[in-house]
């Protein structure tokens, strides 16, 4: 062996083992020679110990020092003893090694950026450099805060009589509206495994199995624009129960939520959660996952501007739209290059414009009031409570639209505004319920499940499905924190014909059904139980846990947003002969 074993880490020690002789390992994070004293700090995993020589007295250690750079893995002996200049900073700041001898274990090259937080090191130079940018200790926190997370899942969950059960990766595509990574088969030429978007259909498989609860902490592969929030690969918690109804999921869900926060966090988390439809937040937020930390909330004024002369509103009115509002509270200062912005972001949301009105001295202050009657203006004031120093911001559009696009200004200004800083250590849990079972998809022209297809709809809808089927609401549920969709689920149908009924209105031939679901159809004939479960997005849990705002912070070796793994270089090309082998020929 090259080094001497560690007795303790760069975390634990304390001014109670003063005077012991100690051996650490570690990575130097720096080495400061200032002549009489040269101090060296080391780290690994749980903290940074400084180690201390004196040249005066210790001359061959101090030549022998002269060695060490940064990143360097090292051991080191020593006595431990109160530090001269304490720091507080830090856990181990009271105490230091007085280094007695040290061996270099590995050296290392000058690593490409410091590791250290807050450099400004390009987000490309430390992806590619992920096993350095991974030594700094913020960033391994988020991992021990999601190894917490496994621990709580797997106890409450056991606790609770699920199971866990490993579902396949190589399987026959399941649709969550995204696209499939597809695996080519080289046995049989032609044809495609696809990576699970969701182990849905496998779960529901299992109640079939008669599993009762089945519970897994799962990757799962979608093929869609990546954001912020959003990963290629990601992990859910992923579950289901037999012989339930929607409470039961909605309250299993709440204590699994209430257990994590009071284990991570210490925090209490008052369970039921609070409840909306997608209607009224849609209508009250502009979003399917408002934020509800603060209270920015839209107007409808439609019937108040349905016979306006300004005909952006009246036309949208008279042809079955609506006008909405969003009172920015104290924003009349915002220069006109300010609302164009929002105007910029808004049109990203498929807005055709943002009409605005300001109250500025009492004056009213809007390039459309001249084209809105004296008692238009007075109601819609009214209405939006619009007082001294406030900006209103219209929307004229479809329903859903107008609503989406006041949903992400209202989220913009209290960004601007601070509201969101201000707010930022607390938590808003809310369930979103009774969503519509399907939505009209513009360009294929016909209906896709806004689940997924494998939702039940509601009993009382059941007959909408013949004559109205966009009126149908489902029996899907989403979870929110903090504007954050962290998980959705559903209560399936477990009855084949009206899972035949779904796929057809989903514009599926009986034989597309039968290719496709054939294995679901044909299980469901054998007995099916009442079941429904709900997946949670582990990652964005994570994320709301640490506070972070980027999902790459708490993925090991995580994407880029364009879908590199700039530390590895996939996807890269291959050998010919693998595809040969595979039967695939690029086209160029
Ligand atoms: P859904 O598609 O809503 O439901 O996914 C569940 C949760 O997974 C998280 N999530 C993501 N996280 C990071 N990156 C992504 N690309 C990503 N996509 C989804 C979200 C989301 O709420 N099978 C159903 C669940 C069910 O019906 O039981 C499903 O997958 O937090
Ligand atoms: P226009 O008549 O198209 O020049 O628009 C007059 C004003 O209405 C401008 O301030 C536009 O930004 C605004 N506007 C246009 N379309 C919409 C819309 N769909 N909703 C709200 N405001 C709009």
């Amino acid at each position: 062996m090259n080094f001497l074993k560690r007795t303790d880490t760069c975390g634990n020690l304390r001014k109670e083992d003063c005077d012991k002789i100690v051996i650490l390992n570690g990575w130097v994070q720096t080495v400061r020679d200032l002549g009489g004293l040269i101090f060296i700090d080391l780290r690994d995993r749980y903290g940074i110990t400084q180690l201390v020589i004196h040249p005066e007295t210790q001359a061959e250690l101090a030549e022998r020092s002269k060695e060490i750079k940064s990143e360097f893995v090292i051991w080191a002996k020593g006595k431990v003893r109160m530090r001269e200049n304490p720091n507080p900073n830090i856990p181990t700041g009271l105490i230091e090694i007085q280094l007695e001898d040290f061996g270099i274990i590995n050296k290392a090259e000058l690593p490409p950026f410091e590791i250290v937080d807050d450099i400004g090191t390009s987000e490309e130079i430390k992806l590619k450099y992920r096993f350095l940018d991974l030594r700094r200790h913020s960033l391994q926190k988020q991992f021990i805060v999601r190894n917490d997370v496994y621990q709580v899942v797997h106890k409450y969950f056991n606790e609770n009589n699920f199971i866990e059960v490993e579902t396949p990766f190589l399987m026959k595509s399941t649709p969550e509206g995204a696209r499939d990574y597809l695996v080519p088969s080289r046995i049989y030429k032609g044809r495609f495994y696809a990576l699970p978007q969701s182990p849905q259909l496998y779960k529901q498989i299992l109640m079939m199995a008669g599993f009762d609860r089945y519970v897994q902490i799962v990757k799962c592969f979608r093929d869609e624009d990546l954001r912020s929030d959003r990963q290629p690969e990601f992990t859910q918690i992923d579950l289901e129960m037999s012989f339930i109804e929607r409470e039961d999921v909605l309250s299993m869900t709440e204590g699994f939520f209430a257990r994590l926060w009071k284990e991570v966090l210490g925090i209490e988390v008052l369970t039921p959660f609070l409840r909306m439809s997608y209607d009224e937040a849609m209508n009250r937020y502009g979003s399917d996952k408002p934020d509800l930390r603060f209270e920015i909330e839209l107007t409808d004024v439609s019937d108040i501007v349905k016979n306006s002369e300004f005909k952006v509103f009246s036309d949208t009115v008279n042809g079955g739209g609506v006008v909405k509002v969003l009172n920015a509270k104290g924003c009349a200062d915002f220069s006109r290059k300010k609302i164009d912005e929002l105007t910029e972001l808004a049109k990203k949301y498929g807005a055709k414009g943002i009409a605005w009105l300001k109250i500025v001295d009492g004056e009213i202050n809007s390039p459309i009031a001249k084209f809105l009657k004296q008692n238009e203006i007075e109601e819609i004031k009214k209405r939006t409570n619009c007082e001294n120093g406030d900006l209103l911001l219209f929307s004229s559009d479809i329903w859903a639209r107008a609503c989406t696009i006041l949903g992400a200004l209202r989220l913009e200004i209290a960004k601007q505004t601070g509201i969101i800083d201000a707010v930022k250590n607390k938590f808003s849990f809310l369930w979103i319920l009774d969503f519509p079972l399907l939505e009209f998809d513009e360009d294929s022209g016909r209906y896709a499940a806004m689940h997924h297809p494998f939702t039940s709809p509601m009993d009382e809808d059941i007959s909408l499905l013949d004559s109205e089927p966009a009126k149908a609401r489902a029996k899907a549920y989403d979870v929110v924190i903090n504007g954050a969709e962290v998980g959705g689920g559903s209560i399936r149908i477990h009855n084949r014909e009206i899972q035949e009924k779904m796929f057809n209105l989903l514009g599926l031939s009986k034989e597309e059904a039968d290719s496709k679901f054939g294995f679901l159809l044909e299980a469901l004939k054998y007995g099916c139980p009442p079941h429904g479960g709900i997946a949670l997005g582990l990652d964005r849990i994570v994320m709301i846990l640490t506070g972070t705002e980027n999902i790459r912070d708490v993925i090991a070796f995580p994407k880029t947003t364009s879908g590199l793994s700039l530390m590895d270089g996939a996807p890269s090309n291959v050998d010919d002969i693998q595809l040969k082998e595979l039967g695939i020929k690029l086209i160029e």
